[in-house]
C-alpha cells in the first residue's frame, strides 16, 4: 500500500507540472500564465477539484509511448465563482503545446449538462494531436456535439489565451461568448502561410486573428482584455449575472440602490434637435443598479449597444439604439449581434430592456448585396419569439420597419412607454413629405411634424403604454419587472423553429 501511495503523490506532483519547468517558464516568457495559474485566478480561492487527473494518452506511434504527461494537455474540473458552481477546462500549452489528443477531448465537458451549471473553456492549443490522427478529429466533433447538445441549457465561455487554430476553432464558435487576450491569442482557420500559399495573401499572425480582428471587424469574439488576469477577472464578472442553467434564475446580488430612484439628468440627455447625436450609454447607466453595466461587443457595430446590468439586483439584458454611431440605424452588423444577444437572454430567462432611437435601416448597395433583408429578419425573429420580460423604452426616434423590430408591442413587447421626445413614424419629415408631395413643400413638412412626429398617434392606438416623465424610467422599469417576474408566455410546439441564417 505504502508504494500504492507514493505511487499516486509522485503522479499527482508530475501532473502539477505539466509538460516541465522549462516550458513553463517559456509560457511566463510569452506573457502567458500556466493552466492551473489561470485556474486559481478564475475560480474561488481553493474551490478547485481536479477531475481525471490522471489520465494519459494512449498513442504508441511516433515514440509517443515514451512521451507521456500525467493529465495529458488539459486540465478539468469544477469550481465556484462568487460560491457559484462552474465547470472548467484549462488547455495546458506545456504538454505537446496543449493539443488535442483523444483523451484531451474526453476530459471536456462530461458533466456540466446533467448537473446544470456553466463550462468555461481556457483555450490554448497547437490544435489536433498530429501523432493521433484521425483519433483527433474525433476527439474534437465529440466536443462540438457536447457545445451543441448544450447551447442553451447552461452558459458556455471561452477564453481564447492563446493559439486556436483550424478545426479547434469551432467549439469556441459554438459557445455563448468568447474573450480574447490582447497580442497572446489567435484564431483562425488556416495560418498566415496556408493563406499565402492559396490566396497569395501577405498577412501577420495578428492581422490575420489577433483580438482586434475579431471583436472590431470579423464579429467573432465579444470582447478582448489587456492579460491574462484581466481576461479571468472579467469572466467572473460576466458569471455573477448569469443564471447556471435555463432551469435556474439569474443570481440575485443584494443592491441598495432604490427602486424608486428618480433620474433627473434624464431629463435633458435626448437633444431637443432630432439629429443631434448623444450617447445611449449615458441612460443605460444612469438607470441601471448603481450605473454597472457589462458591456457585450462593445466594439463591434457600435450603432446597437447590448450588455448586461441589473435592476433592484437582478439580472436584465440591454439592448440600445446608439445615435453616436451611423445615427443608430440598424445594418447587418448590428442586427446579428443584437439578435444573438436577445436570444440569449431568451434561453436563459433574462428579461430584455430595450432602448429605441432608430432612424430605420441604412440604406445602400452594400447592405441589400449584403443580405440586410435576411440578417434584419434575424432581429425581428429573435425578438418576436423571446418569452422572457420585454420592457421597452422609447427616447426618441422610431422609423419604419425598426420601430417593429425594436421589441414593439406587436412582437409582444409587454410594457412600451415613450418619452416626450419621441417621433414614431413611417420615416422622418423630410422624406415622407418629398415622397406624398414629390417636391417638398415646408408647410407640409410642418404638417407632417405635427401629426407624426410625436408620440402621440401611437398612445391612441395603445400600442405605447404611457408617455412618461425620462427621470421616471427607473422606477417604471422596476415596478414592472416586479409584475412580470411571473409572465407566462410559451410558444407553439415545434422542433425548432427556422431563423433565417
Ligand atoms: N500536435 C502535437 N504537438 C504539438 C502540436 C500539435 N498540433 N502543436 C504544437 N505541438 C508541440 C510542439 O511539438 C512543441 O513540443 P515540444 O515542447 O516537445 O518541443 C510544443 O507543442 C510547443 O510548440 P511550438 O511550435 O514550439 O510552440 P510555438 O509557440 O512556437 O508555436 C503553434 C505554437 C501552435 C503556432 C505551433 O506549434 C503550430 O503551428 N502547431 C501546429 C498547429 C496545427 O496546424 N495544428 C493542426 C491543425 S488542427
Amino acid at each position: 500500500l505504502e508504494s500504492v501511495k507514493q505511487k499516486i503523490d509522485s503522479k499527482r506532483q508530475s501532473a502539477l507540472l505539466g509538460g516541465g519547468q522549462n516550458r513553463i517558464d517559456a509560457q511566463h516568457k510569452k506573457g502567458k500564465l500556466t493552466a492551473r495559474e489561470r485556474l486559481d485566478l478564475l475560480l474561488d480561492e481553493g474551490s478547485f477539484i481536479e477531475y481525471d487527473m490522471f489520465s494519459e494518452h494512449g498513442c504508441t506511434d511516433f515514440n509517443m509511448d515514451q512521451k507521456k504527461f500525467t493529465g495529458d494537455s488539459v486540465v478539468t474540473g469544477q469550481g465556484r465563482i462568487n460560491g457559484r458552481i462552474v465547470f472548467v477546462f484549462s488547455q495546458d500549452f506545456t504538454v505537446f503545446g496543449g493539443s488535442l489528443s483523444a483523451v484531451h477531448a474526453r476530459k471536456i465537458m462530461d458533466k456540466a449538462a446533467t448537473v446544470g451549471a456553466p463550462v468555461i473553456g481556457l483555450n490554448d492549443s497547437g490544435g489536433a494531436r498530429i501523432q493521433e490522427g484521425v483519433e483527433s478529429l474525433a476527439g474534437y466533433a465529440d466536443i462540438f456535439l457536447r457545445n451543441v447538445l448544450t447551447s442553451g441549457v447552461i452558459p458556455q465561455i471561452s477564453v481564447i489565451m492563446g493559439p486556436c487554430a483550424g478545426g479547434a476553432v469551432y467549439s469556441p464558435a459554438l459557445t455563448d461568448f468568447i474573450f480574447m487576450v490582447k497580442s497572446t491569442s489567435h484564431l483562425f482557420i488556416t495560418g498566415p502561410d496556408v493563406v499565402k500559399s492559396v490566396t497569395n495573401e501577405v498577412v501577420t499572425q495578428e492581422e490575420l486573428g489577433g483580438s482586434k480582428t475579431h471583436t472590431a471587424l470579423s464579429g467573432v469574439a465579444h470582447n478582448a482584455f489587456e492579460n491574462d488576469i484581466d481576461a479571468l477577472a472579467r469572466v467572473r464578472e460576466l458569471v455573477n449575472y448569469l443564471p447556471l442553467s435555463n432551469k435556474d434564475a439569474a443570481p440575485v446580488i443584494k443592491s441598495d440602490d432604490p427602486a424608486d430612484r428618480i433620474v433627473p439628468v434624464l431629463d435633458s440627455i435626448v437633444p431637443a434637435e432630432s439629429n443631434k447625436p448623444y450617447n445611449i450609454v449615458d441612460i443605460v447607466e444612469a438607470i441601471v443598479d448603481h450605473g454597472d453595466f457589462f458591456e457585450i461587443m462593445p466594439d463591434y457595430a457600435k450603432n446597437i449597444v447590448v450588455g448586461f446590468a441589473r435592476m433592484r439586483g437582478k439580472t436584465v439584458g440591454i439592448v440600445g439604439n446608439q445615435p453616436l454611431v451611423a445615427s443608430g440605424c440598424l445594418d447587418i452588423n448590428s442586427s446579428v449581434k443584437g439578435a444573438r444577444f436577445v436570444r440569449f437572454c431568451d434561453c436563459f430567462n433574462i428579461p430584455i430592456i430595450t432602448f429605441v432611437d432608430v432612424p430605420g435601416f441604412l440604406p445602400g448597395t452594400a447592405q441589400e448585396y449584403g443580405g440586410i433583408i435576411r440578417h434584419g429578419a434575424k432581429l425581428l425573429y429573435a425578438y418576436a419569439e423571446a418569452t422572457v420580460p420585454k420592457i421597452t423604452i422609447i427616447t426618441r426616434k422610431a422609423y419604419g420597419g425598426a420601430y417593429d423590430v425594436m421589441s414593439s408591442k406587436h412582437l409582444r413587447g409587454d410594457t412600451n412607454y415613450a418619452w416626450p421626445t419621441s417621433e414614431i413614424a413611417v420615416m422622418g419629415a423630410k422624406g415622407a413629405v418629398s415622397i406624398i408631395f414629390r417636391g417638398d413643400s415646408e408647410q407640409a413638412e410642418q404638417e407632417y411634424i405635427d401629426k407624426f412626429s410625436n408620440p402621440f398617434p401611437a398612445a391612441k392606438l395603445g400600442f405605447i403604454d404611457d408617455i412618461i416623465e425620462p427621470r421616471t424610467t427607473r422606477t417604471r422599469i422596476c415596478h414592472d419587472l416586479d409584475m412580470l417576474a411571473t409572465k407566462d408566455l410559451s410558444n407553439p410546439r415545434k422542433k425548432h423553429g427556422n431563423i433565417p441564417l
